[in-house]
């Protein structure tokens, strides 16, 4: 049996060797503990929830008349029958937006009651800050994971998380290049407005973001660890396990293919899905004009294809139909306009009156409906 011994041997050596790097990390993470964050950190939660107001940072970036902060409750809405949706948008004619409106709904605002239940929960986390919360609990607060996170709403997470939405970009880099010196190809839409705005910012509070869009922290934000940042190590399922399409990526803190990806993607294929001869910069030329200020709308209107759409609750659908007669970066802003990827998202195919039974090649593994959670009751189509 000399070979069982040399097993034996060999396992007790590694196990040795595993006790030694386990102690060495039980004792590095305990010394990590006993020192405990810096106290200017571990005070500052209470700053962080209830930040002062500083005149240079936290007034709202230009562009908008809402001060950051008095947040989301506020959104403007055009879906409710009442809206005087003609005068809004005196360029488009009446009867299109008749037609618009009984073929596109916004995201459903939340009730009075939804809100008042939010801003319950809000106050109870905030009388825990007061109370007394360490750095450490309050980072892992319960509501940053599964399933906590899945109901939580904007103004949970603001109670500690202010700071996101008054943080505002460098005026200059590092190396001394002004702001104002440098033009990104994304602002060069008729969608974009005012200076370069922070990320959270302009997804959530600018005034174009509140119109086309109705974006929550968790549709972003689905739980990650703070230590490990692997969705196969989070405090609250086994280890090593993690659902197919993960919460959020290595080292991430969202999943960048299930968010970004589908309003940053690239135009999806102009050749060989859309049978236009060119890239759109170059097509576009040959079809918008003064009467036609939107090219893509000449085969996605009204009668076009791909009609039934964006059906989703974190998109205002109405809002984006109707923007999308106004500006002609509407539409290419979210489909390529403002890519950050070479690739673009594998949309969902939904029926349309007047599609073709036969599927292309390219669509053969399309779903055909959008994902449950964000799905909004359908539309009767005539
Ligand atoms: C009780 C206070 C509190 C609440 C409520 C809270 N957070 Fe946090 N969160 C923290 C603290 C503290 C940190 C650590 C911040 C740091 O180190 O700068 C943190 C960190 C984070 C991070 C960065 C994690 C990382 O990997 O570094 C994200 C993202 C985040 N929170 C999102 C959320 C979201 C989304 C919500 C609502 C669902 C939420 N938080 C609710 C206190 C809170
Ligand atoms: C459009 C997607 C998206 C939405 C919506 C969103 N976030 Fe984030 N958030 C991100 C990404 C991506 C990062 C990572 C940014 C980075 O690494 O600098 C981030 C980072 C953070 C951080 C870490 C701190 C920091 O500045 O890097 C906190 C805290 C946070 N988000 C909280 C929130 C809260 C609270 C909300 C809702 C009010 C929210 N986020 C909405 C995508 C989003
Ligand atoms: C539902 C659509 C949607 C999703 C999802 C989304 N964005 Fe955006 N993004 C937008 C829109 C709309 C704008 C604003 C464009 C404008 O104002 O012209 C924008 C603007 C930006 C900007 C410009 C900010 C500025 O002020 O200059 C950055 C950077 C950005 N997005 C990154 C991301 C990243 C990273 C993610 C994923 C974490 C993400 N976006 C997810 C729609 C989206
Ligand atoms: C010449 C007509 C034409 C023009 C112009 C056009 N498209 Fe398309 N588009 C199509 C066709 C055809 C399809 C595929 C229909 C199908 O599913 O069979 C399509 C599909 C799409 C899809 C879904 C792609 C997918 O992978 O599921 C998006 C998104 C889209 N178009 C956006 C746009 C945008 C944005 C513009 C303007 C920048 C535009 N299109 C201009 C004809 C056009
Ligand atoms: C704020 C970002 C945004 C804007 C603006 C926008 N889209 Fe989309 N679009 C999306 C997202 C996100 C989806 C995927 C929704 C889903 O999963 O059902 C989508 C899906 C689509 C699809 C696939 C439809 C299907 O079969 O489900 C088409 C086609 C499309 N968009 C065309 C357009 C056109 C045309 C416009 C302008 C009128 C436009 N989009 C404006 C974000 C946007």
């Amino acid at each position: 049996m000399k070979w069982l011994n040399w097993v034996l041997v060999r396992f007790s050596v590694l196990g040795a060797l595993g006790t030694v790097a386990l102690a060495i990390f039980v004792l590095v993470n305990l010394v990590a503990v006993a020192m405990g964050p810096e106290p200017a950190v571990a005070n500052g939660l209470a700053t962080q929830a209830v930040p002062e107001p500083d005149p240079a940072t936290s007034t709202a970036a230009p562009g908008s008349d809402d001060p950051a902060g008095v947040l989301l409750a506020a959104t403007e809405t055009t879906n409710d029958a009442t809206a005087d949706l003609a005068a809004m948008h005196p360029t488009i004619d009446p009867e299109l937006i008749a037609s618009l409106e009984a073929a596109f709904n916004n995201a459903p605002q939340r009730s009075d009651a939804d809100i008042a239940e939010a801003q319950a929960r809000a106050a109870a986390i905030q009388a825990e800050v007061d109370a007394g919360m360490d750095y450490q609990r309050a980072r892992y607060y319960p509501l940053h994971f599964a399933p906590a996170i899945e109901t939580a709403s904007n103004e949970e997470c603001l109670v500690c998380h202010q700071e996101i939405l008054d943080h505002q970009p460098r005026s200059a880099s590092p190396a001394g290049v002004s702001t104002d010196s440098t033009f990104a190809w994304y602002q060069t839409l008729d969608t974009y407005e005012g200076p370069q705005a922070s990320f959270h910012w302009r997804h959530l509070e600018s005034d174009y973001a509140k119109n086309v869009m109705n974006l929550e922290c968790v549709f972003c934000h689905k739980g990650n660890d703070p230590r490990e940042e692997s969705p196969y190590m989070v405090p609250t399922r086994a280890a090593g396990s993690a659902p197919d399409v993960p919460e959020f990526t290595n080292r991430k803190m969202v999943n960048p293919s299930e968010t970004c990806l589908l309003c940053h993607g690239a135009m999806p294929d102009p050749i060989e899905i859309m049978g236009l001869g060119a890239p759109w910069p170059e097509t576009r030329l040959d079809m918008e004009d003064e009467e036609t200020i939107n090219g893509c709308l000449v085969c996605h209107g009204e009668y076009g294809f791909r009609t039934s759409r964006h059906n989703v609750s974190y998109l205002n659908a109405l809002n984006i139909e109707l923007t999308a007669r106004e500006k002609s970066d509407t539409c290419y802003g979210c489909h390529g306009g403002r890519q950050w990827y070479q690739i673009s998202y594998p949309y969902p195919r939904h029926p349309w009156p007047d599609m073709d039974e036969e599927v292309p090649e390219w669509a053969a593994d399309r779903p055909t409906q959008s994902k449950p959670e964000y799905q909004l009751p359908p539309i009767p189509v005539e």
